[in-house]
């Protein structure tokens, strides 16, 4: 029988754990998030985050640019929270309208400030298996198999996916927990031989249901980082079973779509021994994450 690795209890946790460290602090950190556009997964996103440090007694400001921002205006602001002494971590959300250079404004953020781990100061460090402020999602990832008391060391993982913000940092902490590290992606021939060795499989792929059960081996701990819209209905008999089959129809039917990560959960359900769902899997971990590293950031640069 799978066992669900539930993100909602994991992230609840973590966050009860901020809110202890802050109500120690005479002064609370402060996290100043920047929208530009209106992307409507990101004002999810951007909302979620507000809401989460408000409740861990984090100060956040919010500061939303319409899409038309220049580039020298956003680098503009960053130079004001970067000198800003009141301010402990700044997120840009991504994406970013395509006149904007994204590296640029993701290497302006003050390393000590970049509570995404985004900057190359920070992700140099990683790589190095230093100390640092690791982007949330992969420090999520790794959150949930600690503390289900699932064993990294040794063990073989495969991380499908060689993003900045998930793979590459994502392959890099399993290194550091000494597991037994392999990167697939787009390009991998004979996937699936690969991450049927898995012991812990990692899918930040962005492909709906894409992890079947040729992909798994039995018993594997299955982390499922993706979230996709599916607006198809036979998609979504393909990848539920009985239990969930008829709530995911009607939000189809309802919303016009169901968010699917990217393994499939009858395959998950039928090969694998630990699996994350989407949603209410590693999803609420990046914000739980987000809290934790802003608490960090403000302690590292305070003392
Ligand atoms: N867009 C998607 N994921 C992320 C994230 O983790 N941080 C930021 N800033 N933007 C994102």
């Amino acid at each position: 029988m799978v066992k669900i690795l539930s993100g909602k209890e994991i992230a609840e946790v973590i966050k009860r754990e901020v809110a202890e460290e802050v109500k120690k602090m005479s002064i609370p950190p402060c996290l100043h998030v920047i929208q530009v556009g209106n992307n409507e997964a990101s004002a999810v996103y951007v909302a979620n985050k507000i809401k989460s440090a408000r409740e861990v007694g984090i100060i956040s400001h919010h500061t939303h640019f319409s899409a038309t921002i220049t580039q020298a205006e956003l680098l503009e602001k960053i130079r004001q929270l970067n000198v800003d002494d009141s301010v402990d971590g700044i997120l840009v959300q991504l994406p970013l309208p395509s006149h904007i250079n994204e590296d640029m404004i993701l290497e302006s953020i003050h390393p000590e400030k970049d509570v995404d781990g985004f900057n190359p100061v920070n992700a140099g460090k990683l790589f190095q298996g230093k100390q640092t402020i690791p982007p949330c999602t992969p420090a999520g990832v790794i959150e949930i198999l600690k503390r289900s008391h699932i064993a990294i060391e040794g063990k073989k993982a495969v991380v499908i996916g060689r993003s900045n913000i998930v793979g590459k940092p994502m392959a890099m902490m399993l290194l550091q927990e000494n597991a037994t590290v392999t990167i697939c992606h787009s390009r991998t021939e004979n996937l699936e031989r690969i991450t049927a060795q898995a012991d812990i499989l990692i899918a930040a792929i962005g492909k709906a249901g894409f992890i079947r059960e040729k992909h798994i081996k039995e018993g594997a701990v299955v982390i499922d980082v993706g979230i996709n819209k599916v607006t198809d209905e036979s998609l979504v008999r393909e990848l539920f079973d009985q239990t969930e089959l008829e709530k995911r129809l009607k939000a189809v039917k309802e919303k016009g779509f169901t968010l699917v990560g990217d393994v499939s959960p009858k395959s998950a359900k039928q090969k694998a021994g630990f699996f994350t769902p989407v949603p209410g899997g590693v999803g609420l971990l990046t914000v739980a994450m987000l809290m934790k590293n802003t608490l960090k950031a403000s302690q590292l640069r305070r003392n």
